[in-house]
């Protein structure tokens, strides 16, 4: 065989044997020896703890492994799909407990031919991206999201010429950060580049996206911290598709003039910035946008008229901004394409136009706090009745002012998930039909004025009903009380509906239930042992409002609870042992009694997050233990109207951020604790009504900065006002009244600074707690708070304030043995809305500027002994309702302008030396000159007996 034939019978078995691999389907040589090693050396690396490279093991072919993808001819690893499923195959979220967790080995590197490498959403540790990823020419794809990542973007990353995708978004905003993009600029061939939560407010040199990047279509820089668009008139963008601006602090909307040549733009969000003033007109060239996101910015004035010419628009969202005015009826017309309009939080007007029922691929409309004032509810459904009812999933119609009933229409909406029309005033009855809606998931109709009774039939085919809200209508719910329900519902607000007067038993069958709120529902009974057992799985729970009665077992096992609230029931018996998770616990308003030792003084396992407490208004009774070294994390503390004695526990002392801390009305005795003193956090103090003596400690002004409520009423306190008490800037309300203070005021009263100048701060009085609500719907959305509520005396009335407490200044130095003259220095108190100085020894006038106190509501000087005249300038405290001065030794004219005509002589008794037309008395008023003046002629003879030092009036008398 000569050599040629040879190589001929070779070339042919080659060929030959090159079909049969053909045919076998494996053209491939299979897994490169070095790679496999280097797979092995990658895994090694990593903790695996959902077993997802189960199949990377031993010596067999690592191109079937999980997640890599070969070149068939070579056997060479091009791609790694290492990215951490955000699902399962259940469809739960996978990604915390499929991550793979650990570090990057560098036998990455091994990989020569790697076009595509995707390691997102695992866990590597907060490392910094590593520097040799640079060295990874052949990218195409690298994908970095959310795998722990932090720190610096190494500037490498810009050798990879080739990459067309780039994905490095952080865990969390700001986790990466870049100082100089320079680097990107050289990735000529990006199209994809997703840099969202990546920190770039610290990037100064040059543009941040130019001509360089021509080839990109899609650019994400959600979150990014920019607050100003680097000079962009370079660029042109003629290419994006996708552009995303959101949350960032972009204040200006020159942004829009900036970018230009978006012909193509397909989708922009321009979401969460400080945009301001009117829509931009530039975005109304691009034309070709099916997806607008404006919300949360500030946009003003009206919605534009070129919105008409968006008839590709899919996605529109103008929610949260302050657009305003009627919307014409033309205006949205022509957005047939519109599959979610999102109108909310905007002062606008509008009338849905009957257009609208043509718009058949509309799936959400979103309109609350919108006026549709002259629009039914039924209206409004009769328009989306059409082809609009086969496909809509989402109806937000809250806080737009409907009125008109509900009626069985609404049962044609197949495919409703979600459906919001609380906040309106919408009346008669619920319609049966609405147990059609076997799709609804999201159901919120409270606070309208519907009535009536809903029964089983209203929820019959309900099965995926897993938000319910309905309080604040007059709704009765009736269910047999064998009724097992088809839906298991997460969320349940039944506030002020009827469900009583038995427990509602169906209740039992809600195994999911985590937020409930059955409060003023009418319940008369006790709480089933079955349900104090299911309490394990609430995280908000409030019974309030019922006639509850029974006993409370411990609740020592509600692992998840965090807001338990049973207030103004029946309850009785002992307070429950309680879990250390518990947040907020309200048993006020009770009849529960006997120690609180136990409750205060239990051990947990855990760290005590207890945050408000609330036991006022019970039959409790013994001394307040000395346990409160335990409760490190609480900030309010009532204990008012029960039946504690002794004295305070030192250990309140460690209570270092406590805010609010009430125990009026008790037998609580003893001088303050000093300890009380590093409760620095304190802004209010009530502990009237009890009999607390000793000084009234100067330490209290020293040692809470914050404090805004001060009330010692009606204790046995005695000395002096103490100078220190001067420092409380912030204070508003301070009532020392009722107790022994004696010796005078302090000149230094006009360092109450928030009494002197109005500060502003109306969150003063709330306080916020954080809510670990881990959980989606609205009882997550509700900001938990704890309104400040405090018992004030105005006018003679006590009064409970809450809402309008943080208008209310005042100060009660009433029923003690003050004495020396009121300081002129007190007129500089502004602010102040009431003043009452009364039975006191004061002497002296009345200050001469007390009417610049313009804000005065009440001034009661009554019973001291106080003499002079009233100032003239009195009569500018036009607010005054309440004004006594009565039992003082006041001399002069009354005055009748304004609203001191409204005083009666009441308001004088006692001070028999004044005199005026309200007291029917004639004055004589000594004039500049000491001559007599007369003043008019009234009826009552006694009027005429002023006695005056006057010589001129004597001798008048004398000459009758
Ligand atoms: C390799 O072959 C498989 C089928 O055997 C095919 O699905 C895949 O697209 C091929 N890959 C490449 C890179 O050619
Ligand atoms: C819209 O585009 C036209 C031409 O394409 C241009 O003349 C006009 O100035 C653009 N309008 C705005 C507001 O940018
Ligand atoms: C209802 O809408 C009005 C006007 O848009 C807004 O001022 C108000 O706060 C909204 N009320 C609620 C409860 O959301
Ligand atoms: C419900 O309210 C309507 C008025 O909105 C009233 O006419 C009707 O009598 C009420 N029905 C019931 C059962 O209270």
């Amino acid at each position: 065989m000569s050599v040629v034939v040879a190589f001929l019978f070779l070339k042919l078995f080659a060929i030959a044997t090159l079909n049969i691999s053909v045919c076998n389907g494996s053209s491939y040589v299979g897994c490169v020896e070095s790679e496999r090693e280097a797979l092995l050396s990658f895994k090694q690396d990593l903790e695996d703890p959902s077993n997802r490279l189960a199949t990377w093991i031993g010596d067999g072919d690592c191109c079937k492994w999980a997640g890599v993808i070969c070149d068939n001819f070579t056997g060479h690893v091009l791609e790694l799909h290492l990215g951490n499923p955000w699902e399962d195959e259940h469809g739960h979220q996978a990604k915390e407990s499929s991550a793979l967790v650990g570090k990057i080995n560098p036998a990455l590197l091994d990989f020569e031919h790697l076009i595509y490498l995707n390691l997102s959403y695992n866990d590597f540790k907060g490392i910094q991206i590593p520097r040799f990823l640079g060295s990874m020419g052949n990218l195409r794809f690298l994908d970095l999201s959310g795998a722990g990542f932090v720190g610096m973007i190494p500037n490498q990353i810009g050798n990879l010429s080739n990459l067309q995708y780039l994905n490095l978004r952080p865990n969390y905003l700001g986790g990466l950060y870049v100082e100089d993009l320079g680097w990107l600029y050289d990735l000529s061939l990006l199209e994809n580049l997703d840099l969202s939560g990546v920190d770039l407010s610290k990037v100064s040199n040059g543009p941040l996206v130019t001509n360089a990047l021509r080839s990109l279509l899609v650019l994400q820089l959600a979150g990014c911290q920019l607050s100003h668009f680097p000079p962009l008139s370079v660029a042109n963008f003629s290419s994006l598709v996708t552009l995303d601006l959101s949350h960032n602090q972009f204040d200006n909307s020159l942004i829009a003039t900036q970018l230009y040549g978006l012909c193509n733009l397909v989708f922009l969000d321009l979401s969460d910035n400080n945009f301001q003033g009117p829509i931009p007109d530039t975005i109304q060239n691009w034309t070709s946008l099916r997806h607008l996101d404006l919300s949360s910015n500030h946009f003003s004035y009206l919605i534009p008229e070129w919105l008409n010419k968006f008839s590709r628009l899919e996605y529109l969202s103008l929610s949260s901004n302050r657009l305003q005015g009627r919307i014409s009826s033309v205006l949205l017309e022509n957005l047939s394409s519109i599959q979610s309009l999102d109108l909310s939080f905007n002062e606008l007007e509008w009338k849905i136009p009957r257009s609208f029922s043509r718009f058949c691929n509309l799936r959400s409309i979103s309109l609350s706090g919108i006026q549709l004032s002259h629009q039914k509810v039924s209206q409004v459904l009769a328009i989306f009745s059409g082809c609009v009812s086969d496909v809509l999933e989402s109806l937000d119609l809250s806080n737009t002012t409907l009125s008109g009933s509900l009626t069985n229409q609404i049962g044609k909406f197949k495919v409703l998930n979600s459906v919001d029309l609380s906040e309106n005033s919408i009346s008669g009855q619920v319609p049966w039909s609405l147990g059609k809606l076997s799709s609804l998931r999201y159901l919120d109709i409270s606070n309208n004025q519907l009535n009536g009774t809903v029964s089983e039939i209203h929820f019959a085919n309900l099965s995926s009903l897993t938000f319910f809200y309905a309080s604040r209508n007059s709704l009765t719910l009736k269910a047999n009380p064998n009724w097992v329900p088809v839906f298991q519902l997460e969320e349940l607000d039944l506030r002020s509906c009827y469900l009583g007067p038995p427990f509602p038993s169906w209740l039992h069958s809600q195994n999911h239930l985590v937020n409930l709120d059955i409060s003023d529902s009418g319940i008369v009974d006790t709480i089933p042992n079955r349900f104090w057992k299911s309490i394990t799985q609430f995280n908000y729970l409030s019974l309030s409002n019922n006639q509850i009665h029974g006993e409370i077992p411990n609740l020592t096992e509600v692992s998840q609870l965090g807001t338990l609230d049973l207030s103004a029931n029946n309850l009785s018996g002992q307070l429950p042992l309680l879990a250390s998770n518990v947040m907020v616990l309200d048993l006020s308003k009770n009849k529960l009694s006997g120690s609180i030792l136990h409750f205060v003084c239990h051990e947990t396992n855990g760290t005590r997050l207890t945050q408000i407490i609330n036991l006022e208004d019970n039959l409790l009774a013994g001394e307040i233990p000395d346990c409160w070294m335990n409760w490190r994390y609480l900030l309010v503390l009532r204990l008012d109207n029960n039946k504690f004695t002794g004295k305070l526990p030192t250990s309140l002392g460690a209570l270092s951020l406590l805010r609010s801390l009430h125990l009026r009305n008790n037998n609580l005795s003893g001088t303050l604790p000093v300890s009380l003193g590093n409760c620095t956090e304190l802004e209010t103090i009530d502990i009237s009504e009890n009999e607390f003596s000793g000084n009234v400690p100067a330490w209290i002004g020293e040692r809470f900065p914050r404090m805004i409520i001060l009330i010692l009423r009606s204790n046995k306190f005695h000395g002096v006002f103490p100078l220190e008490l001067c420092h409380l800037a912030f204070l508003k309300i301070l009532v020392l009244a009722g107790n022994n203070l004696s010796g005078t005021i302090p000149t230094c009263i006009s360092n109450f600074t928030a009494m002197a100048t109005f500060l502003g701060s109306d969150s003063i009085y709330t306080i916020q707690y954080p809510s670990d609500f881990s959980f989606p719907g609205k009882f997550f959305n509700i900001t938990e708070q704890f309104v400040e509520e405090e018992l004030i005396t105005l006018e003679g009335k006590t009064l409970t304030f809450k809402a309008v407490l943080r208008l209310l200044t005042n100060i009660d130095l009433s029923n003690n043995k003050f004495s020396g003259e009121i300081p002129a220095e007190i007129t500089v108190l502004r602010e102040l809305r009431s003043l009452n100085l009364s039975h006191n020894f004061f002497s002296g006038r009345i200050p001469e500027n007390i009417g610049a106190m313009a804000l005065l509501e009440s001034l009661d000087f009554s019973s001291n002994r106080l003499e002079g005249e009233i100032p003239k300038n009195t009569v500018n405290l036009v607010f005054l309702s309440h004004f006594n001065i009565s039992y003082n030794n006041l001399s002069g004219e009354v005055p009748d302008e304004a609203q001191f005509a409204t005083f009666d002589s009441s308001s004088y008794i006692g001070d028999e030396y004044l005199c005026g037309p309200v007291l029917k008395k004639l004055c004589t008023v000594v004039d500049e000159n000491g001559g007599g003046k007369d003043g008019y002629g009234v009826g009552d003879v006694l009027g005429w007996l002023y006695v005056s030092f006057s010589m001129g009036f004597i001798w008048w008398l004398f000459g009758l």
